[in-house]
């Protein structure tokens, strides 16, 4: 697969793979790209792009993943990429998925006894999925954030392990979802519906997946050289 670089343009980065336009989005780069390069677009839009460049990379190829290159970036760039990410999902993907769930159950004639397993196991992951980004969003990012500012380790005890230990595997539980729907799921609805409800968790479980890849893999990764760092000066 090919690894995008400045000199490409941005429009080729999008005609190649439409999945990577909402992560282009999230930097605040959106369409009408002209025949502008990747190097010219991220320096307009103040982007760092050597950042840019490597998550959409890791985003379009899933056996590219720069762990060195990313390890170098501060973890304040990765938290504010994070961030955006949660908002997109709370904001969008989430009430996306629902609503076509909801047509799916709309469509359904008798017998809906399984779509409706589907649909209270969908709540119960969303239910899990938030508790999960809003204990990022308040406590885990937070903490990095003064841990980075202040160089100091916290009197409490605290380390990113006490999160680490509580981030639960939520992209796991969606491919159960998806699962429990392609191999247990009674006729009775709208297929093309379904269908589409279906492709909405797919592109949602890979984007969870390079999400929560870069979390444990780059972002736990850096916090936890930096408390080691600051237990060795005696910080706390
Ligand atoms: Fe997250
Ligand atoms: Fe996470």
């Amino acid at each position: 697969m090919k690894i995008f670089n400045k000199n490409d343009k941005m429009s080729s980065l999008v005609t190649s793979n439409y999945n990577l336009l909402p992560v282009i989005n999230r930097f605040g780069i959106r369409l009408g790209f002209k025949e502008k390069t990747i190097g010219e677009l991220c320096r307009e839009q103040e982007v760092n792009a050597d950042f840019f460049l490597a998550i959409v990379n890791t985003y379009n190829d899933e056996n590219y993943f720069p762990e060195a290159e990313l390890l170098s970036f501060s973890p304040l760039l990765l938290i504010d990429y994070l961030k955006n990410t949660h908002n997109y999902y709370i904001g969008y993907v989430l009430p996306k998925i629902e609503r076509l769930l909801n047509q799916v159950l709309v469509s359904c004639g008798n017998d809906c006894a399984s779509l409706k397993m589907i649909g209270s196991f969908y709540q119960k992951y969303k239910h899990e999925l938030l508790l999960h980004l809003q204990l990022e969003d308040e406590k885990v990012f937070p903490y990095i954030i003064d841990l980075y500012k202040n160089r100091q380790l916290r009197n409490d005890q605290t380390s990113i392990q006490v999160f680490e230990n509580e981030h639960t595997n939520v992209e796991e539980k969606l491919t159960d979802l998806k699962n429990l729907i392609i191999k247990y799921l009674e006729p009775g609805y709208n297929h093309n519906d379904m269908n589409e409800f279906l492709f909405a968790l797919a592109q949602f479980e890979k984007d969870l997946y390079d999400h929560a890849r870069i979390e444990d893999n780059i972002l736990v990764v850096q916090v936890e050289k930096l408390e080691q760092e600051l237990t060795q000066q005696g910080s706390r």
